[in-house]
C-alpha cells in the first residue's frame, strides 16, 4: 500500500454515486458527487433528512462502496483494495464518531478507547495500548473517569469517550455523523471545542450536522440535496468554541455570585 503525503488531497471523489436496491425499489442516495478535501480542512456536511449525507460518510469511511465513480483516500484508490487492506487502511487513517456514541456498554471507558488498537497492524503491546488510551482520555478531559462504564457517564462524557476512541490510533481523518445530535447546547460547544483543537493539530475533519449553529464552527460548509452537492462555501465567520466556553463560564460565575 503506497502512502502519499504533501499536497495530495485527503479525499478525492469523482462522480461518485450510490444506488440502493431494495426489492423493486431503487433509491439513488448519492448521485454524482465530485469533491476534494485537503489536509487540515474542517468540513460540515449539511442537508435535509434523506439527502445522502450518511451514505456519503459511509463511503468516505470505507464502510460501504459506491455503485460507480472514484474515491481516492490519501491518493489511494479504495476500490482496488481487498477486505484486509481496507481494514488496515481504515484502522490506520480513520477515526469515527457517531450520533449515538456507539460505546460498548459493559466495558469501561478505558477499554472502549483501547478497542481500535486491538485491530492495529502491526500489533501494539498491551502496555502501550493502555498508555495511549489513558492519554487520549486525558486529552478529552476524562482522565478521572477511566474506570466508569458508559451508563455511569453523562451524554457529553460518553461522546468525549467516543472522540478519544476515534483519536487513539492517531488518524489523519476524523469522520463524524451528527456528533452533537444527542447533546445539549453547552455540551455541543464542548465537543466542537475538542474538534477545533484536533483540527488545529492538523487532523482533517468531516462532520455531518443538521444545525447551522454547529456548522458555524467548521471552516467549510458543503450542502447536499437529493444526493448531490448544491452548495460548497468557506465559512468566513467561524465560531470559536473555546472563547464561547470561557464567556459561558464567566456568565455562570457572575450569576452564582449575584
Ligand atoms: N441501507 C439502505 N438501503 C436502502 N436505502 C437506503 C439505505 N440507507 C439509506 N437509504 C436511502 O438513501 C437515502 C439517503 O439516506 P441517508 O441515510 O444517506 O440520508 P441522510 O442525509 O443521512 O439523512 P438523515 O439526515 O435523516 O440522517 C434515503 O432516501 C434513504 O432512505
Ligand atoms: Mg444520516
Amino acid at each position: 500500500m503506497s502512502t502519499s503525503t504533501g499536497n495530495t488531497p485527503v479525499i478525492q471523489l469523482r462522480d461518485l454515486a450510490k444506488t440502493y436496491q431494495t426489492g423493486e425499489v431503487e433509491v439513488k442516495a448519492v448521485r454524482g458527487v465530485t469533491l476534494e478535501i485537503q489536509r487540515g480542512e474542517f468540513v460540515a456536511v449539511m442537508g435535509a433528512s434523506g439527502s445522502g449525507k450518511s451514505t456519503l460518510m459511509n463511503i468516505l469511511g470505507c464502510l460501504d462502496q459506491p455503485t460507480s465513480g472514484n474515491y481516492l483516500l490519501d491518493g489511494v484508490g479504495v476500490a482496488a483494495l481487498g477486505r484486509k487492506q481496507l481494514a488496515i487502511l481504515r484502522n490506520k487513517k480513520l477515526g469515527f464518531v457517531f450520533q449515538s456514541f456507539n460505546l460498548l456498554a459493559r466495558t469501561t471507558a478505558l477499554e472502549n478507547v483501547e478497542l481500535p488498537m486491538f485491530y492495529s497492524h502491526p500489533l501494539i503491546p498491551l502496555r502501550t495500548r493502555r498508555e495511549r488510551a489513558l492519554q487520549a482520555l486525558e486529552k478529552v478531559g476524562l482522565g478521572d473517569r477511566v474506570g466508569h462504564h458508559p451508563s455511569q457517564l453523562s451524554g457529553g462524557q460518553q461522546q468525549r469517550i467516543a472522540v478519544a476512541r476515534a483519536l487513539v490510533n492517531q488518524p489523519e481523518l476524523v469522520l463524524a455523523d451528527e456528533p452533537t445530535g444527542n447533546l445539549d447546547t453547552r455540551t455541543s460547544i464542548e465537543i466542537m471545542g475538542l474538534f477545533q483543537e484536533l483540527n488545529d493539530s492538523g487532523i482533517t475533519i468531516v462532520m455531518v450536522t443538521h444545525e447551522l449553529d454547529i456548522a458555524a464552527y467548521c471552516k467549510r460548509i458543503v450542502v447536499m440535496r437529493d444526493g448531490q452537492i448544491i452548495g460548497d462555501q468557506r465559512n468566513e465567520n467561524r465560531r470559536h468554541a473555546r472563547e464561547e466556553r470561557a464567556t459561558l463560564d464567566q456568565a455562570e460565575q457572575k450569576a452564582r455570585l449575584a
